[in-house]
């Protein structure tokens, strides 16, 4: 097993959409369909293909939804698309809504386009292009950069040349792979800040976003480095600079197999996708950041006015999702002042809620498909209250059918049980009660802008220390391998964070566990508290402390035994009676649920692992659940 933390690992990044290339001798339809289906693990919501002709002629093909669906339409064409040269992408769509125009490859006069990443001027772009009689048809902002290399191609006649001028322009993050009419059997490649890695054996070349898509054909490849062109004639494979010289790139190998690879290395796509949460909890915060580091919604219903007139906000979701709303109403409540109900959506749509025109429900899920979620939605709506969805999957039905949508920014989640989704949730919901307590009077814009700058950049940090507890998670998880029964309690901030330490504990290590308030246990629970029995303490609130070392006294006496999770301030101020601690970084306790939900997430997944689980996929449970 290599190392995932090597200089190879695709981690700590969210990669979302996947490219395939390849030139040489054979049709490369059938590759670029296999290099595809290696990359369907990243999530991906349509398909697309080009493929270029010995004469110059660009076939491009693209279906929404499943790689089969565009094989399906490939098979029916009466004229087979065959070409030694072709482009592939899958889309998981951040820029429009999946659709067959919005699937990529992109094309203009002169070129086809694959593309990785965010065009963030490609308004601007458009614009620019739409006044040289450019004429647009989809919703993404891939189109505006293959137009734009189109546009710098017919002033410069260099495609080389063209890119980089292009890549001038653009701001924002990609990875492209292009074909153009006029040089059969070549693909151009370049990249920022999102990997795109290039690839030959004897007979082909190859570019892929990321190293599954290679294995088939070789283990060695370049990364292609920011700031040069490469450019793939069947195996041969050249780099260029901006000045047009030809440039030299290191060439790495990878021993990994394709299920490794897919987990960049890691064991599990959980433990990865946890390890990508700084820069889900980034990602999802700056894009609804305006320059002047205040919240930018953007979306009608939330401006100003009309976002201070809710009297009261229900949320509403399932699983996870809810447990985030939990960490949602803890900060909405402390900073807005406004009341909030959590609600779970398959009891929410059949208890007759009271709800009031004046309220808000907020629907937050991952996958936008629940269907009790959905059904949650459609109620609020038929008794004329606003909604407003959190949704990670652009597009998705929760997206579309709410009066306005919050995106997330956690990229595909495989594994079945949710860990970055929940951050990013929370993240969104701090977000949004920063703004609601901005429009209500209660902060000003430099206290706003201070709490949103905690969030975007002192998060991602603290979530990052929290992951260097790793390997202290898995040693002390080792303790827990054979236990039956476990509770978790906290107060104040931390006992909302309790649901969901129990949850992931349960739904992947199938340990029974509780979560209880810390100050509630005592009301009969704690009847269960016997010789041995752990008790996981959450305790990052420092005002509530003592009353929580009273409460760990309280199951101590009974014969618990005891993990608390802390702060190093906390830890060293308090004499806390527990016979383990797993000592945070200090932090914020409004913020602390951001690195205290990384170090539970790690103790399910280290004790679920080392029980030797199927972490990823744990019996009897689905990652959407689209029936009620
Ligand atoms: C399923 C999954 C959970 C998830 C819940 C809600 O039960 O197994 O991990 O939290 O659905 O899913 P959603 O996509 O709406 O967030």
């Amino acid at each position: 097993m290599p190392d995932p933390f090597g200089e190879d690992a695709d981690t700590g990044k969210l990669y979302m959409c996947g490219i395939i290339g390849y030139t040489g001798h054979k049709n490369s339809l059938p590759v670029l369909i296999e290099g595809l289906r290696t990359l369907e693990y990243r999530g991906y919501d349509s398909a697309g293909v080009a493929v270029c002709t010995a004469d110059g002629v660009i076939e491009t093909v693209k279906s929404k939804g499943r790689i089969d669906l565009l094989q399906e339409k490939l098979d029916s064409l009466e004229k087979k698309v065959e070409g030694s040269c072709g482009i592939g992408h899958t889309r998981w769509a951040t820029h429009g809504a999946p659709s067959d125009t919005n699937s990529h490859p992109h094309t203009a006069p002169s070129l086809a386009l694959v593309h990785n990443g965010i065009i963030e001027n490609y308004a601007e772009i458009e614009e620019m292009l739409v006044r040289e009689g450019y004429t647009f048809y989809s919703e993404t902002d891939t189109e505006a950069a293959a137009k734009l290399i189109d546009y710098y191609y017919k002033k410069v006649n260099d495609p080389v040349l063209a890119m980089f001028e292009a890549a001038d322009v653009i701001r924002g993050s990609y990875a492209f792979g292009v074909m153009f009419c006029d040089f059969p059997g070549k693909i151009f490649a370049m990249r920022k800040d999102n990997p795109l890695i290039v690839a030959s054996n004897d007979e082909c070349g190859i570019i892929a976003s990321d190293i599954p898509a290679i294995l088939k054909h070789t283990n060695s490849y370049y990364q292609l480095e920011e700031g040069i062109v490469s450019v793939l004639c069947g195996s041969a494979i050249e780099f260029f600079d901006r000045t047009g010289k030809k440039a030299d790139q290191k060439r790495l190998t990878v021993d990994w197999n394709v299920e490794q690879a897919q987990k960049g290395g890691f064991p599990h796509f959980m433990i990865k996708e946890i390890h990508e949460e700084p820069e889900a909890i980034r990602q999802t915060v700056s894009t609804r950041l305006g320059e002047d580091g205040l919240p930018l919604f953007g979306v009608h219903e939330l401006d100003g006015d009309k976002l201070g007139k809710f009297k009261s906000i229900h949320i509403v979701a399932c699983g996870t999702a809810m447990h985030a709303g939990l960490v949602g109403k803890a900060i909405i409540e402390k900073l807005a002042r406004v009341s909030v109900d959590v609600d779970v959506a398959s009891e929410f749509r059949y208890r007759d809620p009271i709800l009031d025109p004046d309220d808000l429900v907020i629907l937050l899920s991952q996958s936008g498909e629940t269907a009790d979620t959905l059904a949650a939605l459609r109620h609020a709506k038929a008794n004329g209250v606003c909604t407003l969805s959190i949704v990670n999957v652009i597009g998705s039905s929760v997206a579309r059918e709410a009066d306005c949508v919050l995106y997330t920014w956690a990229g595909p989640e495989i594994s079945v049980a949710s860990t970055k989704a929940y951050s990013v949730q929370c993240a969104m919901l701090y977000l949004f009660a920063i703004q609601l307590a901005r429009v209500k009077g209660r902060l000003d814009d430099d206290e706003a802008r201070e709490l949103c700058r905690r969030l975007c950049e002192d998060m991602p940090a603290q979530v990052e220390k929290a992951l260097e507890l790793s390997r202290d998670v898995e040693s002390i998880a080792r303790n827990y391998l054979a236990v039956e029964n476990l509770f978790f309690i906290g107060r104040g901030l931390d006992s909302a964070l309790c649901p969901e330490a129990s949850l992931k504990l349960k739904e992947i290590s199938y340990i029974h566990s509780e979560a209880y308030a810390a100050g509630e246990l005592k009301h009969g629970t704690i009847s269960l508290i016997i010789e041995g029995t752990p008790v996981v303490a959450l305790m990052t609130q420092e005002r509530l402390c003592e009353k929580m070392i009273s409460g760990i006294r309280e199951v101590k006496s009974r014969g618990a035994t005891v993990l608390a999770v802390t702060t190093k301030e906390i830890a060293e101020k308090y004499n806390i009676p527990a016979d383990n601690t797993v000592i945070l970084d200090n932090v914020d306790a409004d913020f602390a649920a951001f690195p205290l939900a990384t170090v539970i997430q790690l103790f399910a997944y280290h004790v679920a692992a080392q029980r030797g689980c199927d972490v990823d996929k744990p019996r009897n449970l689905a990652k959407s659940v689209t029936v009620e």
